[in-house]
C-alpha cells in the first residue's frame, strides 16, 4: 500500500540499518531531491549527519542564502558552506561543449567535495569518529538516464550518479533511488518540509553552467542570473510556478542579433524561455504561458539587462528536445 507515511517509515528503517551509529555526510544542491534525502537521513540518524553546500558560482540569484536558511535555520541540520566559485570558473574557461562542461563541473565538484570531506573527516577524527557514508538524492529517472537501469543508453552524464573516485571511501546512502519526483515531494511533505521547498522546481546540478550556450564566464553568469530572476519573479507572481515543471532560462552567448533601442542600434544576445510541463522529466510539453506574462518577462528583461535585446520562447516538446538546452 503506497502511502507517504509507509514509505518514510520503511526508508528510515533501511537508513538506520545501513548506517547504524556511524557518521554520514551529504552534499546539498538546494533542490528537492537532496533536501528530502537529507531530511530522511536526519530523521533516521539525527546529528550523525553533517551536510555541506558547495557554492560553485553557477547558482541562481539568492540560492545560497536560501539553502542556508532552509536547512540550518528551519530544519536544524548542520550545514557547512564552501565557496568554490573561483575554482569552477577557472576550470570552465574556454569550454563550450555541453558534455565537457558537465564533466568538468562533475570533476570539480568531486574535488570540492573531497576537500570538504577531508575537512569534516579531520573534525570528526578529533572526536574519535569516522565518516563512512555519503547521502545522494539520486532518483529513479537519474538512474535510468545514466544507464543504471536495464537496457538504457547513457543519454546525459548526470554528475549525481557515479563518477566518484575509488579512493573516496564512502558507502552511498541513496534513499530515493526507486522513486519518481512526485513521490519524493509527497515524502518531503510527510517529513514536514516547507511547502516552498517541497514544491521547488528542479534545477540541474551543473546549474547555470549548462544554461549558457557557449563559454561560461562571470559576466555571462551575471547576465543570465538577472534574466532568470525576472522570469522566476513573474512566473511566481502569476501563480504559475506550481503549474509548470520548470522554466530554464537560457543565454545564447554565442549568438548576437541586431536590435534597436532609443536612437541606437544594439547587437545583443537572445534569452530563451523554456517553460515546460511534465510528470517526471522523461517527457515534457512546452507550457502555454499566457501572453501577458510572457510580455511582462520580455519587457522587464530587455529593459533591465542591457546585454539582452531579444527574448524568445521555446515551443518544442521532449522528445525531440530535452528540457535543458545542453
Ligand atoms: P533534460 O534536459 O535531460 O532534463 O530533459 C531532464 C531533467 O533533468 C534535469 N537535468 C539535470 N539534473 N544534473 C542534474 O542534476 C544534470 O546534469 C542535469 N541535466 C538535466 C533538468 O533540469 C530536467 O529537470
Amino acid at each position: 500500500d503506497w502511502t507517504a507515511g509507509n514509505i518514510v517509515e520503511q526508508l528510515v528503517g533501511q537508513i538506520r540499518d545501513q548506517v547504524g551509529d556511524r557518521q554520514v555526510i551529504c552534499a546539498l544542491s538546494g533542490g528537492v531531491d537532496s533536501s528530502v534525502a537529507a531530511a530522511l537521513v536526519h530523521r533516521a540518524v539525527g546529528d550523525q549527519l553533517t551536510c555541506f553546500f558547495v557554492d560553485h558560482g553557477l547558482l541562481r540569484a539568492g540560492e545560497r542564502e536560501q539553502v542556508e536558511d532552509d536547512y540550518a535555520a528551519n530544519m536544524g541540520i548542520r550545514v557547512v558552506t564552501i565557496d568554490e566559485s573561483e575554482r569552477f570558473l577557472e576550470a570552465l574557461a574556454g569550454v563550450s561543449d555541453p558534455e565537457t562542461k558537465r564533466k568538468i563541473i562533475g570533476r570539480e565538484f568531486i574535488r570540492s567535495f573531497e576537500s570538504a570531506a577531508r575537512m569534516l573527516t579531520d573534525e570528526k577524527a578529533a572526536d574519535g569518529l569516522s565518516i563512512d557514508f555519503l547521502v545522494q538524492g539520486t532518483l529513479y529517472p537519474d538512474v535510468v538516464e545514466s544507464g543504471g537501469g536495464e537496457g538504457t543508453a547513457n543519454i546525459k552524464s548526470h554528475h549525481n550518479v557515479g563518477g566518484l573516485p575509488e579512493d573516496l571511501s564512502f558507502d552511498l546512502v541513496e534513499p530515493l533511488r526507486t522513486l519518481f519526483k512526485d513521490e519524493v515531494r509527497a515524502i518531503g511533505r510527510e517529513l514536514g518540509l516547507a511547502d516552498k521547498l517541497v514544491q521547488r522546481q528542479p534545477f540541474p546540478g551543473p546549474g547555470l553552467g549548462i544554461r549558457i550556450v557557449g563559454e561560461v564566464t562571470k559576466e555571462r553568469l551575471d547576465i543570465l542570473r538577472a534574466a532568470d530572476l525576472i522570469a522566476r519573479e513573474e512566473l511566481t507572481k502569476a501563480g504559475l510556478d506550481q503549474e509548470i515543471w520548470q522554466c530554464p532560462v537560457v543565454l545564447l552567448a554565442d549568438v548576437r542579433s541586431v536590435g534597436v533601442q532609443g536612437d541606437g542600434r544594439t547587437y545583443g544576445h537572445p534569452i530563451v524561455l523554456r517553460p515546460v510541463v511534465s510528470e517526471d522529466a522523461m517527457t515534457a510539453d512546452w507550457a502555454r504561458i499566457p501572453y501577458d506574462v510572457l510580455s511582462e518577462i520580455s519587457n522587464r528583461i530587455t529593459n533591465t539587462v542591457p546585454e539582452v535585446n531579444r527574448v524568445v520562447l521555446d515551443v518544442t516538446s521532449k522528445p525531440p528536445g530535452t528540457i535543458e538546452w545542453e
